[in-house]
């Protein structure tokens, strides 16, 4: 992180205590005095201490907690990360989803502005893209279109990123299938048929960065950049041959699909592809046609899949 690095300016990271934002502050820190935020005390200290950054407690659905928080730290940049992120429970719980994911993204774009924050990042997912199947995704696109629309509204300069699993995160299937193989040996998987993106937090970190070192191309629109999926079912026999055990399907969960979309096909008018360090990556706008848009959406189904080598590295690249 160099560009942006001359002077020592503030970057708060909301959900910072979560997997992202622990991944993200060390590549930020040094360049940026970096502060993180969560609501849960505990994960609040763990964060502090892993990450050894500030960490002030925050919840962002209510919005007085917000402004305390960017009064008391005064941040240059805001990455927005916090977010309820779980398909199933945000089916049988919309109400808090929306509080949190659409309501606590209001809130953190009301206050970015108001505060004269100079940049807000929205982090994103492959599930917001049409077409949408979920409530969590549904409010990962109203997130996308709040925070691109209220880049022409005032001097804050606001964009996303959009990007598919990341490996080893919070309640994501390789840290539930290690929990299951450690218990018995045997993993129950809900959908061995289902195609899924998946790359590495470093990835997704990159892509960050990526994202606030080119802001002035991006801001207004939704950044995302190509990735490889797996069958859920070579994932799991490629732990299985790497780790013993064995693997049976279990019942699904509401809210699932078989494959997701980074770039649906009514997106496609409104989207360029770029190249950023030799990556493909796709600036996806609202309401505005490109002059040379993308032609193919990108799914699943349609990426290239990662190779057997490349999933075990995924299964071995174990993070907290
Ligand atoms: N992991 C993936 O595969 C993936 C893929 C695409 C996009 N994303 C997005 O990336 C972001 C980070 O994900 P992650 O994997 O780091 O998730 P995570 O580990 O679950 O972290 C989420 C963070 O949000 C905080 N949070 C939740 N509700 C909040 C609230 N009301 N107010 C303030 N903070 C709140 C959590 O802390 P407390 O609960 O203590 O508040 C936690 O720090 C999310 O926006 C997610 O939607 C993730």
């Amino acid at each position: 992180m160099e560009k942006i690095s001359s002077n020592m300016k503030t970057i708060l990271i909301t959900g910072g205590t979560g997997f992202l934002g622990r991944n993200l502050a060390p590549a930020l820190t040094g360049a940026f005095r970096v502060v993180l935020t969560g609501r849960n005390n505990k994960q609040n200290n763990y964060a502090q201490a892993v990450t050894g950054c500030e960490v002030i407690p925050m919840d962002v659905a209510n919005i007085e907690a917000v402004r305390d928080a960017f009064t008391e730290v005064r941040p240059d940049f805001v990455i927005h990360a916090a977010a309820t992120k779980f398909v199933d429970l945000a089916e049988k719980q919309p109400m808090e989803c929306i509080d949190v994911n659409v309501t606590g993204s209001q809130n953190v774009a009301r206050v970015a502005v108001e505060k004269q924050v100079e940049v807000v990042l929205g982090i994103s997912t492959d599930k917001a893209a049409p077409p949408v199947r979920n409530t969590y995704g549904l409010s990962k696109a109203i997130m996308e279109r709040i925070f691109c629309s209220m880049n022409s509204k005032a001097q804050t300069r606001f964009a996303c990123v959009r990007y598919g699993n990341v490996a080893w995160s919070t309640g994501s299937v390789l840290p539930i299938w290690k929990q299951m193989h450690e218990k018995d040996g045997v993993i129950r998987s809900t959908g061995p048929e289902m195609r899924r993106f998946f790359f590495t937090v470093d990835e997704a970190v990159k892509l960050v960065l990526t994202a606030l070192e080119n802001i002035e191309a991006i801001q207004g629109k939704v950044l995302s950049r190509y990735m490889k999926a797996a069958q859920i079912a070579d994932l799991l026999n490629t732990w299985i041959e790497n780790k013993g055990g064995s693997w049976e399907r279990i019942e699904g969960r509401p809210g699932e699909r078989n494959d997701e979309f980074l770039i649906g096909e009514i997106e496609l008018p409104f989207t360029t592809e770029l190249i950023y360090d030799g990556i493909t990556h796709y600036l996806i706008s609202f309401n505005e046609k490109v002059p040379k848009p993308l032609t193919v959406g990108l799914s699943s189904a349609n990426t290239t899949r990662l190779s057997p080598s490349e999933m075990a590295d995924l299964i071995d690249d174990a993070r907290e």
